[in-house]
């Protein structure tokens, strides 16, 4: 018998991350090829039209999987027994844009939308902030629904740089992404992030998994221009499509969610935005990406990593805290690269 339906909520729906993520989470993407959903999609007001265009392709799509669409302007109606609640509505940093204009606006509407989320949602409602900056405004979500919804419930989407991490060692060694893993990012989605690869490895065409670092035979590359292209993607990405980053960013989107609820395989690892338990020096409460295994729909922090920073030779900065410290901290001065985190 199949699975009774879930109840997922995709906020900023209308825009061009949800136009390429519903589409996923319809096709079983989500939550996998069995699992019946009910897809609720909340915008605002002004996009309503377009809106219920989506609506309107979802339904001649004919998808299989999908048992209900609720296309709504209604914040009540959006949040009410959600299942999993993907919080992508915002506004997007463009080219050339200063960092604390986007701040400013989706904080905002992090904390207007909390009270919806703790009142209306399951009580087990599993939630993942991808609006920029990710991380303060899930941090911002748990502050705010503290009591109603558990903390361990509320992460960030950090999963897009693991990708991208996994793709460009991929690239580098002509093998597909699929034969890498264990990668890492620490930190925040923006350009404070440190993507390590200490602790990877890679499958090549011998059959056999390698040390990234072994496989690479290439130091100055993993320590410089590799940690460059992976924090400066998103940048990257706007230079040249004038948007950001959209459908690498939905199919991450898929790909944190999944492995949250189905599970990571055995001896692997992802990255996740989650509420830090002080692991590795990382301040209790703050909302940091880590390695994580997860089984059930719970993550765990994968303990005995040797953080990169912590063996590095600046003890008295071991985890960049200046850095993240600011990034955490609403009020902060941006620090120029306007990408968010
Ligand atoms: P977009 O402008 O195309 O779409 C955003 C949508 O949100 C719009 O339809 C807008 O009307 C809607 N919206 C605005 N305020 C809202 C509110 N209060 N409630 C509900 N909906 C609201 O932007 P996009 O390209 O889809 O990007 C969305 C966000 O995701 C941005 O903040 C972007 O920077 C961020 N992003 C994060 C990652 C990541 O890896 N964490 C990756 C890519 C983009
Ligand atoms: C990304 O990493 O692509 C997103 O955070 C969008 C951006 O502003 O860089």
């Amino acid at each position: 018998m199949a699975p009774a339906p879930k109840r997922v909520l995709v906020t900023g729906a209308a825009g061009q991350i949800g136009y390429a993520l519903v589409p996923m989470i319809a096709r079983g993407h989500l939550l996998g090829p069995d699992q019946p959903i009910i897809l609720h999609m909340l915008d605002i007001p002004p996009a309503a039209e377009s809106l219920e265009g989506v609506k309107m392709e979802l339904l001649d799509a004919a998808y299989p999987l999908l048992h209900g669409i609720v296309a709504t302007t209604d914040v009540t109606e959006a949040f009410t027994g959600v299942d999993i609640a993907i919080m992508v509505g915002g506004f997007p940093r463009k080219q050339g844009m200063e960092r604390k204009e986007v701040m400013g606006k989706n904080v905002s509407i992090y904390k207007a939308q909390a009270s919806a989320l703790a009142k209306f949602a399951s009580k087990d409602v599993k939630v993942v902030v991808v609006a920029n900056p990710a991380n303060t405004n899930a941090l911002v979500l748990k502050a705010s629904t503290e009591g109603n919804i558990c903390p361990k419930n509320i992460t960030c989407l950090t999963r897009l740089d693991h990708n991208r991490a996994l793709a460009q060692i991929a690239e580098r060694l002509g093998v597909t992404s699929k034969d890498v893993k264990n990668v890492i990012i620490w930190g925040n989605h923006s350009s404070t992030q440190y993507p390590d690869v200490n602790h990877g490895t890679v499958t090549l065409a011998d059959g056999k998994e390698h040390n990234i670092r072994d496989a690479v035979s290439d130091d100055a590359w993993l320590n410089d221009e590799f940690i460059k292209i992976v924090q400066q993607r998103g940048a990257a990405i706007i230079n040249k499509r004038k948007l950001s980053s959209a459908l690498s960013a939905a199919s991450s989107v898929c790909d944190h969610v999944r492995d949250w609820m189905l599970g990571t395989a055995e001896g692997t690892w992802t990255s996740m935005g989650v509420v830090s338990d002080g692991s590795y020096g990382a301040p209790a409460g703050v909302v940091y990406s880590f390695p994580v295994t997860t089984k059930d729909g719970e993550w765990t922090i994968q303990s005995g990593m040797l953080c990169h920073y912590q063996s590095s030779s600046d003890v008295s900065n071991p985890l960049g805290w200046t850095a993240v410290r600011q990034d955490q901290d609403e009020g902060d001065e941006d620090e120029g690269d306007g990408d968010g985190g």
